[in-house]
């Protein structure tokens, strides 16, 4: 049965991403797969350019990249959970981001898009101000969505949330979180 896929992209154990994903996957109805990004070995794109031939990565079955992709081929929906690192994603994820290049080659290259899936992302930045917070990385995870046959649906970007144990002691953030889990319907 395929099921959402609910990730964690933060470097940091147990942070305030790490405990949105599972508060995410507590308010469904129906089960998930939580997975965190760095449970799992992803080497940086290097550029290579030999994807641009065929859509396929030289590095993949050297780390886990292609894998990773290939559970979200196979998820219902995905949720993102990620902090914000300097306006942007921290670098481990958007070395996987960098990687899912192969998969936007291939659909130059001529691979029809699947069908696609509904896609929900919770950001949390310690700061509390800030116009342009999110504004580097939600365009960044629009295309990555795409490329893998997403659509971003919904997004929760959540302030002041800083130390870790700040997701789960805000109200707000909480509400938030299940406002957002609730209009998947999953
Ligand atoms: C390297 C680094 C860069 C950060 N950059 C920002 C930033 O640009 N803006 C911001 O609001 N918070 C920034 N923060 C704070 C994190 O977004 C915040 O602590 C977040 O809750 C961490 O989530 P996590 O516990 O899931 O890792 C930064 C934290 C670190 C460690």
């Amino acid at each position: 049965m395929s099921l959402p896929v609910i990730m964690s992209l933060s470097p940091r154990g147990g942070g305030n991403s790490d405990q949105a994903a599972d508060f995410f996957a507590r308010c469904l109805h129906g089960e998930s797969h939580v997975l965190r990004l760095r449970d799992h070995h992803v080497e940086p794109c290097t550029g290579c350019g030999a994807c641009a031939a065929d859509g396929v990565c030289r590095m993949s079955g050297e780390d886990e990249a292609e894998e990773l992709f290939e559970r979200l081929d196979r998820a219902s929906g995905l949720v993102l959970t990620a902090p914000v690192y300097f306006y942007h994603l921290p670098s481990p994820a958007k070395a996987w981001i960098d990687r899912a290049q192969c998969r936007y080659m291939a659909r130059q290259g001529g691979r029809a898009a699947g069908t696609l899936r509904p896609a929900y992302v919770v950001l949390l930045a310690g700061r509390t101000r800030g116009e342009k917070l999110f504004d580097g990385i939600l365009p960044t995870l629009r295309y990555f969505l795409d490329a893998l046959d997403f659509r971003l649906e919904g997004t929760a970007l959540l302030r002041g949330i800083d130390e870790a144990g700040d997701f789960s002691a805000s109200r707000e953030a909480l509400q938030a979180v299940r406002e957002l889990a609730g209009r998947s319907g999953w």
